[in-house]
C-alpha cells in the first residue's frame, strides 16, 4: 500500500476541510483508493508553518477555532508561513495549493506551484489564478520534472468537468461550452428572484460559504472569466488572457428585474461562454443572460453550477453539480489525488512514495 506525504499551502476553508476528510476518512480511503494520506506540513497567512515529517497529528489542529490557530510555539512550528521553505525543502510527495485566488498576476499561488514542480513535487491546486494565467507554463513545467499539475477544483470544485472533457468526451469535437459556473452569484440571483436586496444575498453567501473571501469577483463575474479561460484553453485548446473574455456581472440586475423576468417565463443567469468561430479562433464572454425556461441551464439554481459542452457527435451534454463550498472543493483535491495514483504509482507498493520518486531520479 503507497502512502502520500502532503504539505498543505493554505489552511483556509478548503485544505481544512482537506484535513477534515483525512481525518474522518483516512481507512475508508486506504480500503477503497489503495494509498494512506499524511499530512507532514502546513503553511497559513495567519497560522504560521507546522512540520513533522513523522506525520501532524491533524486533531488538535481541526479542534481549535480557525480564527484562533496558531502554529507558533509547537514542536515543529513557527509564526512565519516560510512557504517557499516548507515547498522546496519539506520532503512531500505532493503540495496542495489552496491559497486565494488572484486574478491579476496569480501571485503567491503561481510561485507556490512553481517552487513545488521545480522541486520535483506534484501539485494539485484549487486556485484558479495559476490554471487560468499560466496554465501551459505550468504543465510543461510539471511535464520537465515527471511530476504531475492537478487542477480539477478550480472549475465546478469537487465536478468532475474538466476530467469529463478530458477523459470521457474523447474522439468527439466540442465546438463549445456554456456554463453557470458561480455559485454565490446564481445563489444571489435566486434570492434577488424572492425579493432580498443585493447586500443581504450577497451576506447570506457569505455565511453559506459560497464566496470568495472578496465576493466582487463572485458578482462582478471575475469569477466566472477566470474559470472560462481555463474551460476554453484546456477544452478548446484557446490560450485565453483575461482581456480576451468580456465580463459584464450581476451587480447591475435588481430584485425587480429578477421578478419582472419570472413573469414572462424567463430567469436571469450569470452565463460564462466559449465557442469555436469558423476561422478556429474561440470567442469568450461572461454576461447575464435572461433565458427561457426551457433551457437547459434555466433550472439550475442556488449554488449548483453546470456546464453543457456542445459537441459534433453527441450534441449537448450537460454536467451538473456543486460548484462550491469547503468539503465540495477539498473533494477536488481527493480527486486530484486519486489522479496522481493513477497515473504514477498505481502498481507501487512501497511507502513513502516521495522517496520512490527521488530514488527514481538518482536513477
Ligand atoms: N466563489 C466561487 C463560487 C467558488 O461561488 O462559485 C469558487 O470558485
Amino acid at each position: 500500500m503507497g502512502r502520500y506525504d502532503l504539505a498543505l499551502i493554505g489552511f483556509g476553508g478548503v485544505n481544512r476541510a482537506l484535513a477534515e476528510l483525512i481525518a474522518a476518512r483516512g481507512d475508508r480511503f486506504a480500503e477503497e483508493l489503495g494509498f494512506t494520506l499524511r499530512v507532514v506540513a502546513i503553511t497559513d497567512l495567519r497560522a504560521g508553518s507546522l512540520v513533522d515529517t513523522a506525520g501532524i497529528d491533524l486533531a488538535p489542529l481541526l479542534a481549535a477555532e480557525p480564527g484562533e490557530l496558531s502554529f507558533a510555539g509547537l514542536p515543529g512550528g513557527s509564526a512565519d508561513p516560510r512557504n517557499k521553505w516548507v515547498i522546496r525543502e519539506v520532503p512531500a510527495d505532493i503540495v496542495v495549493e489552496a491559497t486565494f485566488t488572484n486574478p491579476n498576476d496569480g501571485e503567491p499561488a503561481l510561485s507556490h506551484v512553481r517552487w513545488a514542480l521545480e522541486s520535483g513535487k506534484h501539485v494539485c491546486t484549487t486556485n484558479k489564478g495559476p490554471v487560468a494565467l499560466a496554465g501551459s507554463e505550468l504543465k510543461r513545467l510539471a511535464a520537465e520534472h515527471g511530476v504531475s499539475f492537478e487542477f480539477e477544483g478550480s472549475v465546478l470544485s469537487g465536478t468532475p468537468i474538466l476530467r469529463t472533457a478530458q477523459r470521457l468526451l474523447g474522439g468527439l469535437e466540442i465546438t463549445g461550452v456554456q456554463g453557470i459556473m458561480n455559485g454565490t452569484s446564481n445563489y444571489i440571483l435566486g434570492r434577488l428572484e424572492e425579493g432580498v436586496e443585493l447586500p443581504t444575498a450577497v451576506t447570506q453567501a457569505q455565511e453559506l460559504g459560497y464566496a470568495e473571501a472578496d465576493p466582487t469577483a463572485d458578482i462582478e463575474g471575475h469569477d466566472v472569466q477566470l474559470k472560462v479561460m481555463i474551460l476554453a484553453n484546456e477544452v478548446l485548446g484557446a490560450g485565453l488572457r483575461r482581456e480576451d473574455v468580456s465580463c459584464t456581472g450581476i451587480s447591475g440586475i435588481t430584485p425587480q428585474d429578477a421578478q419582472d423576468a419570472i413573469s414572462k417565463g424567463l430567469r436571469w443567469k450569470l452565463v460564462g461562454s466559449a465557442a469555436r468561430r469558423p476561422d478556429g479562433t474561440v470567442e469568450a464572454r461572461v454576461a447575464p443572460v435572461a433565458l427561457p425556461a426551457h433551457h437547459a441551464l434555466a433550472g439550475i439554481s442556488g449554488p449548483v453550477n453546470a456546464v453543457a459542452f456542445h459537441t459534433d457527435l453527441l450534441g449537448t451534454v450537460t454536467v451538473s453539480g456543486p460548484g462550491a463550498g469547503r468539503t465540495e472543493t477539498a473533494y477536488a483535491l481527493l480527486s486530484d489525488i486519486i489522479a496522481i495514483h493513477q497515473h504514477h504509482h498505481a502498481d507501487d507498493d512501497t511507502a513513502p512514495l516521495h522517496r520512490v520518486l527521488q530514488e527514481t531520479h538518482r536513477g
